[in-house]
């Protein structure tokens, strides 16, 4: 089949190269001269683990081609549309503008055979819009994808959530996910609405409990329970479960933050307001841990500034994105409150530089830890918590460490003579 997808970020890209890897004829459409050009070369334009080589894969074998004139897919029997919804300039709402003028450029080239499908988080009643506008048939079949194992997601997920008008429609996007269908992925069929809203609820749920654990965390540390057990008694509950518990610095990145606040916008929108409230305490409980860190960081430096080693610049470990990254954030607020910050992350330093010209960003750990008053752990990368306290602390002035994502060993560190603290422990 021939598919096209708009919007080629981490959600476009791997979308595209996953369907061109299970045999379709994919074209990739965006407007970023730059990125295409990455594409074209059969690289993937950002680090995500397998996707490289399946663009190489797909580029090479004819598979996957890339274009930026919505022209070249007038054949298309589906196109995505997998273009950014980021939050609003101006609240707390989505910002819709790259969906519709992507909708609008492809207008011209839809007829009855096409189906288009939105990929991208929206709220709740945008689907029903773009049918009107475009006159077209739509579809809604959001993903879950997370940055840094977006291949694995795409190519054998939980479920797929196909919301459909028509049995014409459900066909053919059985017909575009064969594979997935024929190894067993659960389908779940639904309307617009429900395929839609559950895109962003499921955000909303994985905010919510990320906020619950620290919460929980902000109370063992002033009590001196430990975070660690009760995490694993928790999530012995097959009810509770594992997942998403670890406590920490919160949630940040391009998705849980703004789709929260989405959501409770749209939800006030559609007249629940009351109850909506629930997700602005969640985002309240989300921010404060930043603060809390920049405030534990403050009060560990002699006088309340000095040297910091900033590991972690990445919203998350496996993954180079600093969109909305709270370990960013916090060494913004470490830097402008006067202390020297040395930042090191294994994959998004290209990206800090970029985000943030004002830090200074090193190529290694010891470049950040040489004659630091404060190690300060800010993304869970393992390569941050596999590191040998004894080594560190023959670089450091001051063998203090604050890990803000509670990866490092407290016995091991206390046991090489650092002052540890951590987020969620007592000291
Ligand atoms: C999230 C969802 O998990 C995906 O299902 C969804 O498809 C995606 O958003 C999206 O909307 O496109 P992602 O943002 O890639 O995926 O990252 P997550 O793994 O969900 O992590 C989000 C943030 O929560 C990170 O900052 C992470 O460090 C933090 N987190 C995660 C915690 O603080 N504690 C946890 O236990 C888990």
């Amino acid at each position: 089949m021939l598919i096209s997808v708009l919007g080629t970020g981490y959600l476009g890209a791997t979308h595209a190269a996953c369907l061109a890897a299970s045999g379709h004829d994919v074209i990739g459409v965006d407007r970023d001269p730059g990125r295409l050009a990455v594409l074209r070369s059969g690289r993937a334009p950002f680090h995500e683990a397998g996707l490289d080589e399946l663009v190489r894969d797909g580029v090479a074998s004819g598979r996957l081609r890339f274009t930026d004139d919505p022209a070249d897919v007038a054949d298309a029997e589906v196109h995505f549309l997998c273009v950014g919804t980021p939050q609003a300039d101006d609240g707390d709402g989505a910002d819709l503008s790259a969906l519709w003028s992507a909708a609008d450029a492809l207008a011209p080239y839809l007829d009855d055979r096409a189906l288009v499908v939105g990929k991208s988080t929206v709220p709740v009643g945008t689907a029903a819009r773009l049918r009107d506008r475009l006159g077209a048939r739509v579809a809604w079949n959001p993903e879950f994808l997370r940055e840094g194992r977006a291949v694995r997601d795409t190519l054998s997920p939980d479920r797929l959530v196909l919301g459909v008008e028509s049995d014409d429609d459900h066909r053919t996007l059985l017909l575009v996910y064969a594979d997935l269908v024929a190894a067993g992925v659960p389908v779940i069929r639904t309307d617009l609405p429900t395929a839609e809203l559950a895109k962003v609820s499921a955000n909303a749920m994985l905010a919510a409990r990320i906020s619950t654990v620290n919460l929980l965390a902000e109370v063992c540390e002033a009590s001196g329970a430990d975070v660690g057990d009760l995490t694993t008694i928790l999530g012995a509950d097959p009810r509770i479960g594992r997942d998403f518990l670890a406590p920490g610095l919160g949630y940040g990145g391009g998705c849980l933050p703004k789709d929260t606040r989405a959501f409770v916008a749209r939800a006030r929108e559609l007249g629940v307001v009351e109850s909506a409230g629930l997700f602005d305490a969640v985002d309240r409980v989300n921010l404060r841990q930043r603060s809390r860190t920049v405030e534990l960081a403050r009060s560990l430096l002699p006088g309340g500034t000095g040297t910091v080693a900033v590991l972690g610049g990445a919203f998350k470990a496996e993954s180079d994105d600093v969109r909305d990254s709270p370990a960013l954030d916090v060494a913004v607020r470490l830097h402008r409150a006067g202390a020297a910050v040395r930042l090191h992350d294994p994959y998004a330093g290209a990206n800090v530089r970029r985000e943030r010209p004002e830090l200074t960003v090193v190529d290694d750990v010891a470049s950040a830890c040489r004659g630091a008053d404060l190690v300060l752990v800010l993304t869970e990368w393992p390569q941050f918590a596999a590191l040998d306290p004894h080594e560190v602390g023959e670089l450091v002035s001051r063998r203090t460490v604050l890990d803000a994502r509670l990866v490092l060993d407290p016995e091991k560190w206390v046991g090489a003579g650092w002052d540890f603290r951590a987020l969620g422990r007592s000291a």
